[in-house]
């Protein structure tokens, strides 16, 4: 049986969600934005209304199309119960014992690999890699491209810039912002953004 689902957010990310939802045979029902026009064409459905305005929808599952991992956050807890959508694109690689938590996305060709546990809202973005046992806390972000080896650990919101590395049996706390291309090789205990060949704090 088909799920109804509602994206929330109308940008770049959002499109790719709502490919993800139409290849996996799910029933796009529209967007919602807070800045673009109720009624107006975006991508290949419509603006429903703004983000206050899930409640007008009971029996939608939603997910929150929004890059920013803190923003993701307010907007899940501010819509509480609601039932939310995993969207798994059928090209990702999903290994024995892995958990995947409500309203996070798995982009085309990603690898999750056995017994690793995903959190809550994430996105596991386009051809990147979770290697087995990794744990990822919820509203985390792995860009295109990046790869965490084994049994790493991602706290809340922490951001995997495009192409970053992660070298195994690693621990990175939450609000961690690894840039693009970086690569990581001793566990992260302080927030804040990390980026080089090895990654060195810049903020
Ligand atoms: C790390 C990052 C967030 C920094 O952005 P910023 O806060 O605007 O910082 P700035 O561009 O002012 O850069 C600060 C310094 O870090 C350097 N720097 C920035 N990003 C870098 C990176 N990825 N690798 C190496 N050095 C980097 C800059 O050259 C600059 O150095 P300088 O002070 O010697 O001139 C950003 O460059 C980045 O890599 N973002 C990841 C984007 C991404 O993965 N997107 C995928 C979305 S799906």
């Amino acid at each position: 049986m088909y799920k109804n689902v509602i994206v929330v957010g109308a940008g770049g990310h959002a499109k790719v969600i709502a490919d993800i939802v139409r290849k996996s045979g799910d029933n796009l029902i529209g967007f919602l934005d807070d800045h673009k026009e109720p009624g107006s064409a975006f991508f290949d459905g419509f603006i429903l209304g703004d983000t206050e305005s899930y409640g007008e929808y009971p029996d939608a599952q939603f997910i929150i199309a929004i890059g920013n991992n803190a923003i993701r956050e307010t907007i899940s807890k501010k819509m509480g119960d609601v039932s939310f959508y995993t969207a798994i694109h059928p090209t990702a690689v999903i290994g024995e014992g892995v958990t995947i938590g409500e309203g996070s996305a798995v982009m085309a060709n990603a690898v999750i690999n056995a017994d690793a546990a995903i959190g809550a809202h994430c996105i596991i973005n386009t051809a990147s890699v979770v290697e087995h046992d990794g744990k990822l806390a919820s509203f985390v972000h792995v860009s295109p491209g990046a790869a965490l080896a084994g049994t790493v650990s991602l706290g809340e919101r922490a951001h995997i810039g495009i192409g970053a590395k992660i070298i195994q049996n690693l621990e990175i706390c939450a609000d961690v912002l690894v840039g693009a291309g970086g690569v990581v090789t001793t566990s992260i205990t302080e927030p804040g953004t990390y980026v080089g060949v090895p990654v060195r704090k810049v903020k």
